[in-house]
């Protein structure tokens, strides 16, 4: 997911209620939510649940459409053409995500307009994560492994959100999140079981940057996340950011001795009690510092969405005057008649 930057925001004000009127409609909302049931887009919800969600939805497509901007980096550059034509794929599945994401905030009564002015002021968060360069081909493989890894098992839980929504999207995203995430494992064993000791090497430095930053992907533990708990109560979050992150180290541990890579945690080791590995002290004062916009490419990243909103400019004002013009024409019979 790409939605932890939510946890670290204040929580907003409790909403005082105001009538009886609505202290029935909150009372119904809350049996809704106790009883598992969905919420749709016409149905009444109190305003801070509905700001929650267009805040993490909002920064869920910010972080789909940033985080085309490293990997496009490499569609010039991939080393064969097969290698190509699933990076293209991937990054345009991207795109993709970002648009059902959009569409389910609009729903929210946001517009796209609104949101993409708040990410292109810096106001709105999207996942520190693409704030990190690829400097390497090896890093695309370790992004799709480790990075679309944890988004998936940040986002299966999402599927069952209690906003219909944002739950319908995630179903779809989800099926192509696990395509990402299995082309990146398959590219890295292509280069650790066939390639040169350089590629090899390349392969492990690539593991060394990315894995600390993976695993802040979920956020900061439970005891410092302020809003997990509501978000819990209100089933948008459905599992807990500490216990998300154990079962990604578990899986990913496997994972690395299959590519036989070492992960860079010598702290990292099976808890024969807890039935799950231990692993050392991340550094959240590199996560805030990123979050907070001092991570190596967050100017690079925001500077290149602004261009490319500013070069798109002809495009929008041509397909609304296109609109305009449709419409003067379906007008204009009636009038006549
Ligand atoms: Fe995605
Ligand atoms: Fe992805």
């Amino acid at each position: 997911m790409y939605t932890q930057a939510m946890d670290s925001m204040p929580t907003e004000a409790k909403p005082t209620l105001r009538s009886a009127e609505e202290l029935q409609l909150q009372q119904r909302f809350d049996a809704r939510i106790d009883d598992g049931q969905f919420i749709e887009a016409k149905d009444w919800m109190p305003e801070h649940y509905r700001k929650t969600l267009v805040r993490q939805i909002s920064q869920h497509a910010h972080s789909e459409i940033v985080g085309m901007l490293p990997e496009g980096n490499w569609i010039s550059r991939a080393p064969t053409l097969k290698r190509k034509a699933i990076l293209l794929a991937k990054v345009q599945d991207e795109a993709g995500h970002g648009l059902y994401l959009y569409s389910a905030a609009e729903t929210l009564g946001t517009s796209r307009d609104e949101m993409f002015e708040a990410l292109h002021s810096g106001r709105a968060k999207y996942s520190s994560i693409f704030n990190y360069p690829t400097l390497t081909w090896a890093d695309i493989g370790t992004v799709g492994w480790l990075v679309d890894g944890a988004a998936i098992m940040n986002q299966v839980p999402i599927c069952r959100c209690s906003y219909a929504p944002y739950a319908r999207a995630m179903v779809r995203i989800c099926r192509e999140e696990s395509f990402h995430q299995r082309q990146g494992f398959d590219a890295l064993l292509t280069m650790m079981r066939g390639g040169t000791e350089a590629q090899k090497a390349m392969v492990q430095d690539a593991v060394n940057r990315w894995w600390w930053p993976s695993i802040m992907m979920f956020g900061p533990p439970d005891d410092q996340s302020p809003n997990s708990e509501q978000s819990m109560r209100w089933g948008i979050k459905r599992v807990s950011n500490d216990t998300l992150r154990q079962k990604f180290i578990d899986a990913a541990v496997d994972q690395a001795k299959v590519l036989g890579v070492t992960l860079p945690d010598p702290d990292l080791k099976w808890n024969e009690q807890r039935q799950s590995h231990d692993f050392g002290a991340i550094d959240w004062s590199e996560f805030f510092s990123v979050v907070g916009g001092d991570g190596p490419c967050n100017r690079e990243r925001l500077a290149a969405r602004v261009k490319a909103w500013e070069d798109g400019a002809w495009v929008r004002d041509a397909a609304s005057a296109h609109a305009q013009k449709q419409a003067a024409k379906a007008v204009a019979p009636r009038q006549a008649a």
